[in-house]
């Protein structure tokens, strides 16, 4: 089996080689503290991986897979402070350990040392388009997040809009990542735009795995608040899916629990939680995650590449579309 540890090893050393340790230590601290606090690099690795399918010496993306790793750490921070989390990764989020101008701050010096990293590049003569998708992915991802508040306070969100949401906010990081690494791999359009469309869809059914999660995860792996989603009244394909299908007396029950400030929160995740098992939403949520797990794998099937070069890419998806952290 091919392994997705090599990568994981380069990646982790790159960072170590380049670590987050300068003056001031209250900017930059917290900068260390979320870099270092685990996670689970896919995003990174799978620029290597992308950049693997085409060429060797993967070395060479590493300063780009750091690059998306910053950005996403940093879209973490904002985030965090945005939906009120207290956990990240099973650890303070950064604004509860310090506070929030500490999370807007280092997150706006995350951004720029984000950049930074893609000047470190060999080859110069690929970084418009490089810095062009990294660009893309980085407003898209702003654009998602608008969206995801947005839906918040909105009870008529369909089920396209939030496959839309998703994939702004999560799958384009990805996808735009795995297309900077074929960039950088001297990859044809064609192959480019494949890689894309299997990070794409890889993405949406990951955060659907992530939205699950959020309500039926396991508290001690899932390492966030379980539960969080539901408090917030996030429209997620769980919630969607169960107000599109319940009875109206089950729908209007889901709807009074989701516009009503009062309602105390564990009392609240417990019934919506009953709501949605009722219903069998995981089932039909992890349904359409494996639709989009199978268009990503026949969009890696069209890329012209030894089979066994594919290999690590189709290990570390199907991994993550079935994980519990
Ligand atoms: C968390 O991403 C944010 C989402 C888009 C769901 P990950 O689940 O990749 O977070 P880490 O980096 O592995 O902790
Ligand atoms: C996060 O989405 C997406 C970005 C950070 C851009 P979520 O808010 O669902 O991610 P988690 O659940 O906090 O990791
Ligand atoms: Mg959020
Ligand atoms: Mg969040
Ligand atoms: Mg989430």
């Amino acid at each position: 089996m091919q392994a997705v540890q090599p990568y994981l090893d380069s990646f982790l050393q790159y960072m170590q080689q380049n670590p987050f340790d300068a003056a001031p230590s209250e900017l930059y601290e917290p900068v260390d503290y979320i870099l270092n606090l685990g996670g689970k690099r896919m995003r990174p690795v799978m620029l290597l991986m992308a950049y693997h399918l085409f060429k060797d010496n993967y070395e060479k993306a590493l300063p780009a897979a750091y690059t998306v790793e910053i950005f996403h750490n940093f879209s973490l921070v904002h985030d965090d402070i945005m939906d009120a989390a207290p956990l990240r990764r099973g650890k303070a989020t950064v604004h509860h350990k310090w506070d929030v101008n500490t999370g807007i701050l280092s997150g706006d010096a995350m951004l720029v040392w984000a950049y930074e990293y893609l000047l470190k590049l060999d080859d110069m003569s690929k970084l418009p388009a490089v810095i062009r998708t990294f660009n893309k992915a980085a407003i898209e991802v702003c654009e998602g997040q608008q969206y995801d508040i947005n839906f918040e306070t909105r009870n008529d969100v369909s089920i396209e809009e939030y496959l839309k949401m998703i994939e702004l906010k999560t799958s384009v990081l990805l996808a735009g990542g795995m297309r900077m690494g074929a960039i950088i791999a001297d990859a044809s359009e064609e192959e480019v735009e494949h890689i894309y469309q299997f990070g794409r869809n890889v993405g949406i059914a990951f955060q659907l795995q992530d939205d699950y999660l959020d309500s039926f995860g396991a508290p001690e792996k899932f390492g966030k608040k379980v539960g969080g989603d539901i408090v917030q009244n996030k429209k997620t394909y769980l919630i969607l899916k169960a107000l599109e299908i319940a009875d109206e007396a089950t729908k209007a029950r889901l709807l009074d629990y989701m516009t009503t400030p009062t309602v105390e929160e564990q009392p609240k995740i417990k019934a919506v939680k009953g709501i949605l098992q009722d219903l069998h939403i995981p089932e039909l949520t992890f349904e359409l995650k494996n639709q989009y797990q199978a268009t990503a794998f026949k969009h890696l099937d069209s890329i012209d590449v030894p089979e066994a070069r594919k290999q690590s890419l189709i290990n570390i998806a199907n991994a993550l579309l079935i994980r519990e952290i």
